[in-house]
């Protein structure tokens, strides 16, 4: 079968320009200029990379950004004192500390003290809740990514089977509750999968879509996919690799080549949907800059 490519970069490229356009809208009328912060904590090198990523977006779109970064040894009295001074500031519309973050401190506490309507990442549990409830609020960037891809490549949901696989709070479970409420797209039968699923590839050859966020390297195989479906591949792990520029590439959850000949669409990796996060979450800044959920 012919496959699409559904293009992350395209996608990406589109909202970013949306949401530069209107920055500069907002400018001309002497609005407020959306403004980001983001505390990064250690040197995690992947987390450097993202948090590098979303603050350069934030230039390029005409955004206001802040990077704090801390050792690895800063307490976690002083990282919710921080996370408080900055919920207190009114010049800053958006917060995120980029996870994961060293083990003395808990990053359950962290997001509950950002304060909902500057939780950009919409960790929040409020946030959630309100996700869950289908009112106004941030929808995490991975999730919020991959429904603007199938929006705008007009992949119909409406009644269709959508196996997700994985469910972390920050992907599959979102994920799942996005493709099955009343909404375009969503109206979809869902089934959520895990580590306790029996019979997985029952299930995953029922499927018209396949939305899996395991992070286990080419986990999902051709004899496992129904032929015409859809898959989407949120899965992004580094395995060394001598012969990179980087010291290592990146693998998605899919084993592309013997999959996609089955697809009518799906996402490469890299180029997929790692590259909607972040429009997503400059759309979530946007957002609290314009007071449109609060
Ligand atoms: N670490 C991996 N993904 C994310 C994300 O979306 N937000 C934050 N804050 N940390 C992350």
């Amino acid at each position: 079968m012919a496959y699409q490519l559904l293009d992350g970069k395209k996608i990406s490229e589109e909202i970013l320009t949306e949401i530069a356009a209107e920055v500069k809208i907002i400018a001309a009328k002497g609005g407020k200029i959306p403004h980001l912060a983001a505390i990064l904590v250690g040197s995690d090198g992947a987390s450097i990379t993202y948090v590098n990523n979303k603050v350069k977006s934030c230039e390029r779109v005409g955004f206001i950004s802040t990077l704090i970064t801390y050792d690895a040894n800063i307490t976690e009295e002083q990282l919710l004192a921080k996370v408080i001074e900055i919920n207190n500031d009114s010049s800053i519309d958006g917060l995120i500390v980029q996870s994961p973050l060293p083990k003395h401190i808990s990053e359950s506490k962290v997001v509950q003290t950002i304060l909902p309507e500057k939780d950009v990442d919409g960790f929040h549990p409020t946030n959630f809740g309100r996700l869950a409830l289908g009112l106004p609020t941030y929808v995490s960037a991975t999730p919020n990514g991959v429904m603007e891809m199938l929006k705008r490549y007009e992949i119909p949901t409406d009644g269709k089977h959508c196996v997700v696989i994985g469910r972390s709070n920050i992907v599959g479970s979102p994920m799942s509750i996005l493709m099955s409420r009343n909404a375009n797209p969503g109206n979809a039968t869902v089934t959520l999968c895990h580590s306790r699923t029996k019979d997985l590839k029952y299930i995953t050859l029922q499927a018209d879509i396949i939305i899996i966020a395991l992070g286990k390297a080419e986990f999902l195989t051709a004899d496992m996919v129904k032929e015409g479906a859809v898959v989407i591949d949120v899965g992004i792990t580094r395995m060394v690799d001598g012969t990179k520029k980087s010291g290592y590439r990146l693998l998605g959850d899919v084993k592309f080549d013997e999959v996609a000949e089955k697809c009518s669409y799906i996402t490469p990796v890299p180029g997929g949907v790692g590259l909607t996060t972040i429009a997503s979450l400059l759309s979530n800044t946007l957002k609290a800059a314009k007071k449109e959920v609060y």
